[in-house]
């Protein structure tokens, strides 16, 4: 392909930006003072977590999907010129394991080819960064602890497998097309702007969301399994100085907090927290649910300064906030 030139003023591309990470990270950027450029099918984003900047001069938003090219959709936006991109976070993704495993070629589509179609533009338009949303799902179950990011990795979703296959396209982009990338590995993300529509969706936000109204939190197995929560605006700030670091070009990096809780413990902190009379209620152990996980950080304190703000019990007042303020539950 051959270079494509750009005019005008500079701007950040958030693919999935209206999505629960992606309109933090829109929040932060445009805080800082940035041109971001919204790309989203909203096919579980929504305009309402954009909505604090309507308005806006520095924030235009895409409706379309990756997986059709980012070509087109970015012209007609920009009245016939493709915009000077300088970074572009790519977290747009069909983002549901379970919905992984029903339909595998959907999850192909989404996430790979739609990471292909990213990585095409980038190459086109000689981007300057590209950061890329990754998972703690590529390791396997049986790795140390806390994982660090050369642990073993087994991908057992199609959705893992996904994720590990961009990895490895986002480095042959770089070998051989000079691309500058930064792969990040998201452990359990948690905070406002979650939603707690599906039974998949995460534990926290629907914890949270049953906890308001005293209905029963069920633990899929005996609760001893641990997550390794992180707050989201603490993931934005991680993202944001990602798209930064040339220091952290070419690197993976873990983003959690260090911290491993049992599910039995994070049930009954937001039954506390919440002052809900919920009881707690024990189903048989999800499939593939691993007994472990908590992140190694060492890598993302050294490149990317990263220090996670907000522990497990303020991260879960301002979720609960953010809901009891909610019209009706999202
Ligand atoms: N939330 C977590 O705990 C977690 C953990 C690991 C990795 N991740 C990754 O972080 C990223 C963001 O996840 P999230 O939790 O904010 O989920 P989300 O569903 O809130 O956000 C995904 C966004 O991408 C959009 N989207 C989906 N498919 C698209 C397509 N084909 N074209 C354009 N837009 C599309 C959705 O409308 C949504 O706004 C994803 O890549 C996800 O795999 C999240």
């Amino acid at each position: 392909m051959s270079e494509i030139a750009t005019a005008g003023e500079v701007w950040t591309l958030v693919t999935g930006g209206a999505g629960f990470i992606g309109s933090h990270t829109v929040d932060a950027l445009i805080e800082a003072g940035e041109r971001v450029v919204v790309f989203d099918d909203f096919s579980t984003g929504s305009r309402l977590n954009l909505s604090r900047w309507a308005g806006c001069e520095r924030l235009r938003t895409i409706e379309a999907d990756v997986c059709d090219g980012l070509f087109a959709p970015l012209l007609h936006a920009f009245e016939g010129q493709t915009p000077r991109i300088h970074k572009i976070i790519h977290l747009a993704a069909q983002t549901s394991v379970v919905n992984s495993m029903r339909n595998p070629l959907q999850d192909i589509r989404n996430n790979y080819i739609g990471t292909a179609h990213v990585l095409e533009f980038a190459r086109a338009t000689s981007v300057g960064s590209v950061v890329f949303s990754s998972s703690s799902s590529v390791y396997c179950g049986d790795n140390t602890f806390p994982i660090a990011e050369d642990a073993t990795q087994l991908p057992v979703s199609p959705y893992a497998v996904n994720k590990l296959a961009c990895e490895h396209l986002i480095r042959m982009y770089a070998q051989s097309y000079g691309l500058r990338a930064t792969i990040l590995r998201f452990f359990n993300v948690f905070g406002p702007r979650q939603r707690a529509s599906n039974p998949y969706s995460g534990v926290i936000s629907i914890f949270c969301e049953r906890a308001m109204h005293n209905q029963p939190l069920t633990i899929h197995g005996d609760g001893s399994q641990t997550r390794d929560f992180v707050f989201v605006t603490d993931v934005a700030t991680a993202i944001c100085a990602a798209a930064m670091s040339a220091g952290a070009r070419g690197a993976i990096i873990n983003i959690g907090t260090g911290s491993e809780t049992r599910i039995l413990d994070l049930a009954t902190t937001i039954i506390d927290i919440a002052g809900a009379r919920s009881e707690i209620r024990f189903a048989a152990r999800q499939l593939g649910s691993i007994d472990r996980s908590v992140a190694a950080i060492d890598r993302a304190r050294a490149l990317l300064g990263f220090r996670p703000k907000i522990d497990l019990r303020r991260g879960i007042e301002a979720t609960l906030a953010w809901r009891t303020a909610l019209p009706e539950a999202a």
